[in-house]
């Protein structure tokens, strides 16, 4: 049930958006294999969609979330039932709204345990403890948001990082809030550690510990232990603690957890602070916590050093598959950009007095107004490009310094153009950042898909050299790669996932911008090799009269998931008199008001010609 609750944090109250009351939101525990099905009922004031974030959702987009994309949004006042199909995924994930900036308050974690018979790679941890990492704004974040689409401006930093909803100690009004977790001497806990934060890289770290991380994304890595680590927005990494402190001598047992902006690009506004919660032994005394020192704020290295330690486990349980030969080859580059400002001469708040913007190979991905999902499955035209190019339009030093670049290249062009991949198709993606305005980190995410990262370096890409250094033997399997700030990543994956998935950097503002870009994986031979039929009761779409092409290929007959272990999010509480659930397949009740909502400039204006030379 999504509705407002109040909430207060560094001496604000404010209404936020919350799932059934919660912040952060309710866990989904499942196992390995599961079909998890959740009924979300919109009982806020503005459309949302929820995300299912790491989820492979095997042939079927249909409940992958992302609005536009995949699907229309759930209106104030209507419901929408997901079907969470979980495959490969054991570890931890998240689910977060994906719409606007709804999922600052609207995520929750997933917790997907081993399959009933078979256990952990590592012994079995005493307890479990989410941590949850986030960020607070004073402000209504929406309300940001739609200054930032009328201004082109920048949307205004976080007042806070927080671990599990709280900032902790160190901010006025917090010390009665901030998060504790309880532990036994002499046992061992896993961590469950997520950013959801919107904005920030963080290290994250336990005072008197060290963490043995054992996972990342929901899929096992080998063992490595370090004192902090590094996680990206959209990342998780799983890791154990040893409660191997005692509370003779000098300390009380109590311990500070950590985490900490790690700002790539320190020309840009970023979020300064540190937020903590409180490992408490059993037996401790009172006082103040012993302190964890974290790598300063833009230490890069250790980012990176931390980052070169992930492999996947390679177990027989858990075995390592990289496709070593590749079929499609794309080289990505991500930047930072302007458009010109609409608003008459020199009235925008992006560098110069343009709007910014942001772009995969200089295309910034513009949100259209009917999925793209229902586009493809019906042969709606109009709707998106199918020209996604594999390359960007032109050569230059990427990652040079911006002082050296003709200001031209700061503009990008706009479009709505997707990849489309036969089934099956082995990828490779080499992301490029660029210094086009500032080089910066990029958490770039893939929906229905994890892949391997099998590369990483700084620099340009080289594609003669830099492929012989390549990982291929037990690379991490992610569902979202850190590109390296002024540097580059390749990942790769195998299109057996027939649909529509997004992809997009995972800072809230880049994508936003446009940093994003959108697969079609079409339908193979076999039936199973077919995305599932488009179920009943999507939401309808906010501009209902556009044509319906009949769909030129005739679909395979309804399909439906294999169903092993249904499990339902916990029901809305007592006494807010929820609409009566709907089984899934039941269409949602029609006619729900429609709703205007602020969007990104309108597609009628009529194209910007980008003043960077494109090759025909
Ligand atoms: Cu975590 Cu497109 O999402
Ligand atoms: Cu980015």
């Amino acid at each position: 049930m999504i509705k407002e609750a109040n909430y207060t944090r560094l001496c604000h109250e404010k209404a936020i958006l919350t799932v059934n009351g919660q912040f952060p939101g309710p866990t989904i525990f499942a196992r390995k294999g599961d079909v998890v099905v959740v009924n979300v009922y919109n009982q806020g004031n503005k459309n949302i969609t929820i995300h299912w974030h790491g989820v492979d959702q095997p042939r079927n987009s249909w409940y992958d979330g992302p609005e536009y994309i995949t699907q229309c949004p759930i209106q104030p006042g209507a419901n929408l039932t997901y079907t969470i199909i979980l495959s490969e995924e054991e570890g931890t994930l998240w689910w977060h709204a994906h719409s606007d900036y709804d999922r600052t308050t609207i995520h929750g974690a997933i917790v997907i345990h081993p399959k009933l018979g078979t256990t952990f790679p590592f012994k079995k941890p005493h307890k479990e403890i989410p941590v949850i990492l986030s960020e607070w704004w004073n402000a209504d974040v929406n309300l940001l948001l739609e200054e930032a689409r009328r201004t082109g401006g920048e949307v205004s930093i976080s007042d806070a990082n927080t671990i599990n909803g709280q900032p902790g100690d160190l901010f006025p009004c917090s010390r009665e809030g901030t998060f504790k977790a309880s532990v036994k001497s002499g046992k061992t806990y896993l961590l469950r550690i997520i950013n959801a934060g919107l904005a920030n890289d963080l290290f994250f770290g336990v005072a008197g510990h060290r963490l043995t991380v054992v996972g990342t994304d929901a899929r096992y890595t080998k063992p490595f232990t370090v004192d902090h680590i590094f996680i990206s927005p959209g990342q998780t990494v799983d890791a154990l603690l040893e409660a191997d402190r005692t509370t003779d001598g000098s300390s009380n047992g109590r311990y500070y957890m950590v985490a900490r902006t790690f700002a790539s690009n320190t020309n840009i506004g970023f979020n300064n602070s540190t937020a903590t919660a409180i490992l408490e032994y059993a037996d401790a005394r009172a006082g103040t916590p012993d302190f964890r020192n974290l790598p300063a704020i833009n230490d890069l290295n250790a980012s990176l050093e931390y980052t070169a330690l992930l492999r996947s486990l390679g177990s027989n349980d858990h075995p390592v598959d990289v496709p070593t030969h590749v079929d499609e080859h794309m080289l990505i580059t991500l930047a930072v950009n302007v458009v010109p400002c609409e608003m008459g001469n020199g009235t925008c708040e992006g560098p110069e007095r343009h709007r910014l913007a942001a772009s995969l190979n200089n295309i910034s991905f513009h949100l259209p107004s009917v999925d793209i999902l229902d586009a493809y499955y019906g042969a709606v035209r109009g709707v998106y490009e199918a020209d996604f190019p594999n390359k960007p339009p032109f050569a230059f030093n990427f990652t040079d310094d911006i002082s050296n670049l003709p200001t031209e290249r700061w503009f990008t062009k706009r479009g709505t153009k997707v990849k489309v991949l036969e089934y099956g198709t082995v990828v490779e993606v080499v992301f490029q950042d660029t210094a086009i305005l500032g080089a910066e980190n990029h958490p770039m995410h893939l929906h229905g898909f994890a892949f391997y990262v099998v590369g990483r370096g700084i620099g340009n890409f080289n594609e003669t050299t830099d492929p012989a250094a390549y990982n291929l033997i037990d690379p991490p399997f992610q569902n979202t790669v850190t590109v390296p700030k002024a540097g580059w990543a390749a990942i790769r994956f195998r299109a057996a996932n027939p649909g529509v998935w997004f992809m997009h950097c995972h800072f809230e503002r880049h994508s936003e911008w446009g940093m994003d870009t959108v697969f079609i994986v079409k339908d193979g031979k076999a039936l199973q090799s077919k995305m599932m039929r488009r179920p009943p009761g999507m939401p309808r779409s906010v501009r209902p009269s556009l044509p319906l092409v009949p769909a030129a290929v005739s679909r395979p007959p309804p399909l439906r998931p294999p169903l092993p272990g249904r499990r339902q999010l916990s029901p809305p509480p007592v006494g807010s008199s929820p609409p009566r659930p709907s089984r899934p397949g039941r269409p949602s009740p029609p006619g729900s008001p429609a709703v205007t909502r602020l969007r990104r400039p309108p597609p009628s204006r009529p194209p910007v010609p980008s003043p960077v030379a494109h090759p025909p």
